[in-house]
């Protein structure tokens, strides 16, 4: 049996209603219309602490957890269903499930509930239209905007796709990766650089390339750390990949504590080295995102290592420091123009504000919707406003960095897990539906989705 069903609309207010009505209370207000449970209600149910965040941490990197799809009710359904995913994930060599299996399925049995309906809050209106692209089977981590057009790549499928965003119109490209037929090449970021070239890393064939959206060629970059798992560019304020003074692009790798920077023009790859996060094994520390600073120091995050840290090209040194809690998980990170962070806690849905000049946190927020988890945070550079992904909850959020107000964008479909936000000079703000597996984003297409959102 299903347990995703909800109530039919507006049978909880009739009962309130009736019930008010015997009891001689005045009468409540009209009711807002009953929303679809998300998957953030579903984590809102599970009891707070280090459990709840170590599962969100295990569970979300690849899809929502709970509703749409990824429920079960017994214990033997979800120990069957935790086998599969450690499967997967050691499959996809991630060490992303890193509790132990059967206390896990014995504390989600005993806590997970899908809760009757969703939580109601209010959000902003938006003129949204999705984009489809690529099969229903490919897996889209990412996407970015170059040459009139929306970019998807396919971890599974090694393709790329271009997207008009006036007519919608589609051109795919055959990525070259260095992989056995039918391997994934694992496309992970997608970004650009200040001259409006696209940039990828992959993650499987520990490459990184550079596609030109005019001439549409490939540049292939060999030779990253073998089994480093190439995994995000560092960006810069504007949200371009950032590159030094000398025109280097850096990245991180998943699985090492290091980063690597890549002179585009020769190929030259070099290795810099973090310190070691001693208390776990090194591929499951998961140095994953970047920033670059005004000063040309590189700021990054250790999802499951639960640290943030700084490293700085010139004396080629680092040095870390641990979240504000326990297994908080900071994820995309977003810097601004006055060099603060803002890093987004997968685990607790909040955001650690960090001024790097005063090497001190200066806030930290909590977004408005419980049991989120947010994966990314990207600054517009047009505007300067934080745009947040809602991952769990099929929403995109504004941040105002001055008065820190949210607004809520949601997104049309459940299941609408992003991993992070484009800005068109238009004003026009750009996403896609990121889930693997697809399917778990419940919508009409048989395809991947690229999500255009006018605020209005
Ligand atoms: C590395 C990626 C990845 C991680 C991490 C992951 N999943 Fe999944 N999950 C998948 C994929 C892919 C599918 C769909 C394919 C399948 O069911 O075999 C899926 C499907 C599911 C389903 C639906 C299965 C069904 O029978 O309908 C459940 C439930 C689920 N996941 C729960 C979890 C839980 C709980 C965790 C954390 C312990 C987790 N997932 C972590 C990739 C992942």
């Amino acid at each position: 049996m299903r347990r995703d069903r909800w109530l039919p609309p507006f049978s909880f207010p009739l009962v309130s209603l009736l019930l008010a009505a015997c009891s001689g209370a005045p009468p409540v207000p009209a009711p807002a219309p009953a929303e679809p449970p998300r998957s953030s209600d579903y984590i809102a149910a599970l009891p707070e602490g280090e459990i709840r965040r170590q599962v969100i941490l295990g569970c979300t990197p690849c899809h929502q957890l709970g509703t749409p799809a990824a429920h079960k009710q017994t214990l033997e359904e979800w120990r069957a269903a935790i086998a599969r995913m450690k499967q997967i994930d050691d499959h996809l060599d991630l060490a992303l499930i890193q509790l132990e299996a059967e206390p896990l399925a014995q504390w989600l049995a005993k806590h997970a509930r899908m809760p009757a309906q969703g939580r109601t809050v209010q959000t902003a209106s938006a003129d949204i239209r999705e984009y489809p692209a690529g099969p229903k089977s490919g897996f889209y981590h990412d996407m970015a905007l170059a040459g009139g057009k929306a970019w998807l790549a396919d971890y599974f499928g090694n393709k790329l796709y271009g997207i008009d965003t006036g007519t919608g119109t589609v051109e795919s490209y055959d990525i070259p990766v260095n992989v056995p037929a039918g391997k994934p090449g694992g496309a992970h970021q997608i970004d650009t650089t200040r001259d409006g070239m696209l940039w990828i890393t992959f993650t499987k064939s520990e490459q990184v390339m550079r596609f030109d959206p005019r001439t549409k060629t490939f540049r292939v970059y060999d030779g990253f750390e073998k089994g480093g798992n190439v995994q995000y560019f560092v960006v810069d304020a504007d949200r371009n990949v950032y590159q030094d003074e000398r025109g280097g692009i850096w990245m991180t790798h998943f699985s090492r504590e290091i980063l690597s920077r890549l002179d585009p023009k020769t190929g030259k790859i070099t290795v810099h080295k973090t310190p070691r996060t001693a208390h776990m094994k090194e591929k499951g520390v998961h140095l994953y995102a970047a920033v670059a600073d005004s000063k040309g120091r590189l700021w990054y995050t250790e999802t499951h290592g639960n640290r943030f840290g700084m490293l700085d090209p010139r004396t080629d040194k680092a040095w870390e420091v641990d979240m504000p809690e326990k297994y908080v998980g900071p994820k995309r990170l977003a810097i601004d123009k006055d060099d603060v962070l803002w890093i987004p806690e997968l685990a607790t849905g909040k955001i650690t504000v960090y001024d790097t000049r005063r090497r001190k946190i200066v806030d930290r927020l909590t977004l408005p919707i419980p049991g989120d988890f947010p994966y990314a945070i990207r600054r517009n550079p047009h505007t300067g406003d934080l745009w947040v992904t809602g991952s769990g909850s099929d929403s995109l959020y504004r941040l105002d960095p001055k008065t820190k107000k949210i607004a809520i964008y949601r997104l049309p479909r459940t299941g609408a897990y992003t991993r992070t936000v484009s800005f068109a000079e238009n004003g026009d703000i750009w996403t896609n539906y990121a889930s693997f597996p697809n399917t778990h984003t419940r919508m009409p297409f048989e395809a991947g989705v690229v999500v255009r959102l006018r605020p209005r």
